[in-house]
């Protein structure tokens, strides 16, 4: 198990094979957005890492994150790409609440989609 923090909202001992995006709709319990479903494609699912940022990145994530001009941006991830293998904190700053969506997003299927090709974290 790992634990994942949650700024302003607590800690949560989570499966360390558990999609981040899944945990936070699951177990966290907020209002996370994840417009496409979590696919790598809305970039809606992102959160702002505190501590424990991956070095590893999906390629899916490290290509949208490129083509919406995220990548400089420090600490910002997409939570539908990241798994909570070890102990992270971070901030949920993407929320259904105030976003004007009338929903969050379907569910995010269990395993990391599209299937994750495992590279280094893009720095920008
Ligand atoms: S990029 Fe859409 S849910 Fe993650």
């Amino acid at each position: 198990m790992s634990k994942l923090t949650v700024e302003g909202v607590g800690m949560f001992e989570v499966a360390e094979t558990k999609r981040m995006v899944n945990t936070l709709i699951d177990d966290v319990k907020i209002d996370q957005l994840h417009a496409c479903g979590g696919f790598a494609r809305c970039t809606t699912c992102r959160v702002q890492f505190v501590s424990g940022e991956p070095s590893k990145m999906t390629q899916a994530e490290k290509d949208v994150l490129t083509s919406r001009g995220l990548v400089g941006q420090s600490g910002l991830r997409l939570s539908c790409q990241i798994l909570c293998d070890h102990d992270m904190t971070v901030r949920a700053i993407s929320r259904l609440a105030g976003s004007g969506r009338a929903d969050a997003g379907k569910h995010p299927e269990e395993n990391i989609t599209p299937p994750a090709v495992w590279t280094e974290r893009a720095t920008g």
